[in-house]
């Protein structure tokens, strides 16, 4: 059986995307810093559990060591990621340097870790944001980090595709997860699909069948892309003034 790495399994995006590949039949080894919620989705897929922390370096060396005693691997899921809110003077240098090192230096050090396993050539699927596509106030460094993670992959697809190895970028919406739901709760859901041009909010599963499409052997061309999963949020606004006839109207 194929075996696929994915990083932040333990819950959310991580553990449906797990799941997901489960059924597609891939060896899943699930890695998460989350000790218990690891455990969980080890058991739910039948998979090998690493607990790593992507944060830190010599944390991913070890887990590298693991995943290549374990054999050939063909592919990388970099969802492990997390964020913090705030306006431009108040990301603070904490929060600055947990997130860059986290989703940046997490994604890139990951890749390092595992494409020395990918013999056979291989998919990584890394983790961007509707937020780093669409700007706003008071994100924080959060989509700067998701912004650069689309170029290490486009990097990562140019520098590998010779081996084989595609690499691709998915950019969730909005989408309920463990650690997002608080966001929507009660009349929070209507107003946030309310800006969503398919009028709903994301599930993790919307997420997890892209990234069970773009490891799979149907996206062997696809390389280099970034794919926003997101209900067509990031496409433009909606609900604009209607334009009044004149000159210049087609139509
Ligand atoms: N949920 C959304 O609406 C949304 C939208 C856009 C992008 N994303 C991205 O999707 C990914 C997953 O989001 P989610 O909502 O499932 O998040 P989540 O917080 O529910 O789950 C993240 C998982 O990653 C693990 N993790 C965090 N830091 C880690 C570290 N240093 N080392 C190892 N594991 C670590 C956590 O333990 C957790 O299991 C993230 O990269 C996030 O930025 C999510």
């Amino acid at each position: 059986m194929t075996k696929a790495v994915i990083t932040g399994a333990g819950q959310g995006l991580g553990r449906a995307i797990s799941n997901r590949l489960k059924r597609d039949g891939w060896s899943i080894i699930a890695v998460d810093k989350n000790e218990e919620t690891l455990a969980r989705t080890a058991e739910e897929t039948g998979g090998h559990a690493i607990v790593c922390d992507v944060s830190d370096h010599a944390s991913v060396v070890a887990m590298g060591e693991e995943v290549a005693a374990l054999g050939d691997i063909g592919a990388l899921v970099n969802n492990a990621g997390i964020w913090r809110y705030s306006g431009v003077l108040g990301i603070t240098p904490e929060d600055g340097r947990d997130v860059l090192v986290t989703n940046l230096m997490g994604t890139i050090w990951c890749t390092q870790a595992v494409i020395p396993a990918m013999q056979g050539g291989g998919a990584i699927v890394n983790f961007s944001s509707v937020a780093s596509l669409m700007s706003a106030s008071s994100v924080g460094i959060y989509p700067a980090s998701k912004a650069a993670i689309e170029t290490v992959t486009r990097m990562t697809a140019l520098e590998f595709g010779s081996a084989g190895i595609r690499a691709n970028t998915v950019a969730p919406g909005m989408i309920v997860t463990e650690s997002t739901e608080a966001n929507y709760q009660g009349e929070m859901r209507d107003i946030r699909a309310s800006m969503i041009p398919m009028r709903r909010v994301g599930e993790p599963e919307d997420i997890a069948d892209v990234v069970s499409f773009l490891v799979s052997n149907d996206s062997r061309y696809v390389s280099g892309q970034l794919i926003a999963v997101d209900g067509a949020m990031s496409a433009g606004q909606i609900g604009t003034a209607p334009i009044a006839s004149g000159p210049g109207k087609v139509g």
